[in-house]
């Protein structure tokens, strides 16, 4: 029996929960060609949204295309991917190299095909005769207008994601904003979806003065609802063959933070001790084990966490663990935690969501890292 839980990757269709309304809003936003921006913070399932959608636009026949912008270590490789992934909506890789000959004149693409795989084969490309900042900035704004072709000449809507889009500020700044709005928006039949997983950064990018500003919708991905996620956990226990103990997707889904991939990871490891051990059932018993497993593993890498903050930040850090993130600036949670003065801990806790340890929700801080927050809680004083 395979372990049914799957992290640390898009998760395939039958281990995807819930989203069925941000999946109909996303489908029917991007089958009308929006320009949409989905933000959430990290590994809370953008990734897997977007595939789901793209499959299900891709099954009503429109071209889909799907780029991870943090990938590339340069303004002028992104543009290469991204050249590549709208040249692959040709199955061919012969067929795509005459396009993007066709499509891109005076660039002079070079397309290989990468060894192996016959005529489906992959390929790359490569724009060997570009290399100054100029010949870049006018290479974009051609490659930029390829999907609005892509979707004249195949007559069918073009949908693209450009995942992880916040990386898009390091190549170049503003003028990448500019020349992908510019063209974005007189790009008819070509739906996008620009998603970030640094919602301050993608929030900003969204702001006034800024070339994205009122661009299109905006989907702000939440948690998956808990009771939800803990049903789906046990029925996939379940339907594997381990018979899970009553509460047992609840307690995963609440010492996870209910954060979708350390639902997943846990449930994994879970499950996979408790087959290792040859049982058929599941109970808090194993989870805890499991837990305790993946803390002791983790440890060197919690410590190297930990030992980077100071003193100060540190304390704080606790206090939200053992608060559960409420009233951290009140004199009664300083006095007991022996935190000092609000501005000190005010400027701890920025500190500390500024590294991305901490994820101020409303009044509430939580910690990214559910595993980490039980490390803490375990094994710091
Ligand atoms: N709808 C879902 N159902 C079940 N598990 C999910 C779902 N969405 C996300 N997950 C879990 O969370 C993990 C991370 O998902 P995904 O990579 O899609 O998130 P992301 O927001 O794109 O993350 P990142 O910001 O790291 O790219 C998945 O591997 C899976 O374990
Ligand atoms: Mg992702």
């Amino acid at each position: 029996m395979q372990n049914p839980f799957v992290y640390g990757e898009v998760v395939p269709g039958d281990a995807f929960v819930d989203r069925e309304q941000e999946l109909d809003r996303l489908v029917t936003d991007l089958a009308a060609c929006q320009k949409v921006f989905l933000i959430s913070p990290r590994r809370y399932g953008k990734s897997s949204l977007i595939r789901q959608a793209l499959a299900q636009l891709g099954r009503r026949g429109l071209l889909t295309v799907e780029v991870t912008v943090s990938s590339y270590s340069s303004y002028l490789a992104f543009l290469e991917g991204y050249a590549r992934a709208l040249a692959a909506t040709e199955t061919r890789w012969d067929r795509a190299r005459q396009w993007l000959r066709e499509a891109l004149p005076s660039a002079d693409p070079l397309v290989r095909q990468e060894p192996g795989d016959g005529a489906r084969g992959r390929f790359s490309v490569t724009f060997p005769d570009i290399a100054s900042a100029r010949e870049v900035g006018r290479l974009a704004t051609e490659v930029f207008a390829l999907p609005g072709q892509l979707a004249e000449q195949r007559k069918r809507p073009v949908v693209v994601a450009l995942d992880e889009f916040q990386a898009i500020e390091g190549f170049n700044g503003g003028s990448v904003e500019h020349a992908l709005r510019a063209a974005a928006q007189v790009q008819r039949q070509v739906g996008y979806v620009f998603a970030g997983s640094e919602p301050s950064l993608m929030e900003k990018m969204i702001g006034p003065k800024r070339p994205f500003y009122k661009a299109g919708p905006v989907m702000r991905l939440d948690r998956i609802p808990p009771d939800l996620f803990a049903g789906f956990i046990e029925d996939r226990f379940a339907r594997s063959g381990v018979r899970p103990e009553a509460g047992l997707g609840a307690a995963i889904v609440e010492l996870a933070g209910n954060l979708p991939y350390d639902v997943q990871r846990l449930a994994h490891e879970t499950w996979d001790d408790v087959r290792a051990s040859g049982a058929r059932r599941a109970n808090l018993d194993d989870l805890h084990q499991t837990l305790a497993r993946i803390l002791g593993e983790q440890d060197t890498f919690f410590e190297a966490v930990w030992q980077r903050l100071t003193l100060a930040q540190r304390a704080v850090f606790r206090a939200v663990v053992l608060r559960n993130g409420r009233e951290i600036l009140a004199a009664s949670t300083r006095s007991r935690y022996r935190l000092g003065g609000p501005s000190s801990v005010q400027a701890a806790l920025s500190a500390l969501v500024r590294q991305d340890v901490l994820l101020k929700e409303g009044q509430t801080y939580v910690v990214v890292d559910a595993l980490l927050r039980e490390w803490v809680a375990r094994r710091t004083f």
